[in-house]
């Protein structure tokens, strides 16, 4: 008899269609709704490219003032979320709080059980526009300092610095912020959105979906990377001889079996596409923060890994230490990652409700031959 193939993982296995984003590892590029994202994150606002992956077009001039509009009218938290946020320790990870959050929300969402397009893009619109207040007021409350009331005569990337800082920091760096929230909005079938569509597929809700999703995301080899990129650095130290301790780190690493995290892609072989633009920007960071020895440690790593491996680096590489050179903490970098895709997650929950199937897949059982109670 034969034994069925597995496919560990799921490398290299089609399992749907889909029209949110198209990564093509060959040409090197990713497309949302048919646009580079390059091309986007040049051109377009997030908000923009939010209601484009929504959508399936970009917005008119009329559509965009109306989708900001709303947005900036749902950034308040209720008081039931401040309340469960300031009930919980200042040691947990901020991905179970925004995971708490989100679940809280939905548990008191008038929509929680309408799956339809209107109501999960509702539903995805109200989650997406609270998601600052909740990153930022939970950086600050780990410094001792109070929440910041959102202002809507900001737009979402300069609302969410500002409610994180109190000050609304030079264009420079809002535009490299709104670049990275763009690069990370959406990325196909990554473990995440995965899970929001497995969970979707049960014909559960978007809320219970999208927690889900956050737990995925949390992971190292997933979203948790940015976060850890940016303890490598700490550990490595920039400054005078970075280069060179920076190889001792990385064989060290690499000697006892460890991944290093920041580097390779399960689609990716050749680079990710969206490392060039996130590059761009973490080097106008570097200028604008005078901070040359960051470049330094950055370089020397990528050089030395790329040289004993060939493993190249994804977009975390570049991301983490922008946000650290913007001043958020490096706990914070994931649940950035979470603002930022909840706009891909919403798509493909909207994508997957509207032709289901439940997601079941089968598996070889390697466990004990049959047996019997005496
Ligand atoms: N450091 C060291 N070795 C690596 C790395 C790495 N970052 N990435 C891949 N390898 C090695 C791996 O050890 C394996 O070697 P061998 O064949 O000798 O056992 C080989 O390359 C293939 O790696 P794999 O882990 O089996 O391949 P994968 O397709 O499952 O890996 C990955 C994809 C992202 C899980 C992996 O590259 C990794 O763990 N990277 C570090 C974590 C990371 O940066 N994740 C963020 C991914 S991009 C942003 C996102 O989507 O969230």
């Amino acid at each position: 008899q034969n034994e069925p193939t597995v496919f560990k993982g799921l490398a290299g296995v089609v399992v749907d269609r889909t029209a949110v984003s198209k990564v093509n590892p060959e040409s090197n590029s990713l497309l949302y709704r048919g646009y580079p994202v390059q091309e986007l994150a040049a051109q377009r606002s997030f908000e923009e490219v939010a209601y484009l992956l929504w959508n399936g077009e970009l917005p008119t001039e009329d559509e965009l003032a109306d989708f900001e509009e709303q947005e900036r009218s749902l950034r308040h938290l209720a008081p039931a979320v401040r309340r469960v946020i300031d009930e919980l320790p200042v040691t947990a990870h901020p991905m179970d709080v925004v995971r708490t959050a989100v679940s809280l929300i939905g548990a008191n969402d008038p929509q929680v059980d309408d799956a339809s397009p209107e109501a999960n893009r509702a539903k995805g619109l109200r989650l997406w526009a609270q998601m600052p207040s909740i990153v930022a007021y939970d950086q600050r409350r780990r410094h001792g300092l109070d929440l910041i009331e959102p202002r809507n005569d900001l737009g979402y990337s300069a609302n969410f610095l500002f409610m994180t800082f109190g000050e609304v920091p030079e264009l420079v760096v809002v535009e490299a912020f709104d670049v990275s929230m763009i690069m990370y909005a959406e990325h196909s079938f990554n473990a995440s959105t995965f899970t929001a569509r497995v969970i979707t597929s049960t014909m559960s809700d978007l809320h219970s979906a999208i927690t889900g999703a956050i737990g995925a995301l949390k992971g190292p080899l997933h979203g948790g990377a940015n976060e850890a990129v940016m303890h490598i650095f700490d550990e490595i130290g920039a400054g005078p001889g970075a280069g060179e301790r920076a190889e001792v780190w990385l064989n060290h690493t690499l000697d006892a079996k460890r991944k290093v995290m920041g580097f390779g892609h399960r689609v990716y072989k050749h680079g990710d596409s969206r490392v060039p633009t996130m590059y761009t920007a973490l080097l106008t960071m570097i200028e604008h923060y005078g901070r040359p020895d960051m470049l330094e440690l950055y370089e020397s790593l990528a050089a030395a890994m790329t040289a004993r491996t060939g493993i190249l680096p994804n977009l975390d590489y570049p991301s983490g230490p922008a946000y650290h050179l913007m001043g958020f903490d490096t706990l914070t970098f994931t649940p950035i990652f979470v603002a930022a895709r909840i706009t891909g997650w919403t798509a493909h929950i909207i994508e997957q409700t509207a032709a289901n199937a439940l997601i079941r897949p089968l598996s070889l059982y390697n466990g004990h031959e049959e047996r019997h109670l005496s």
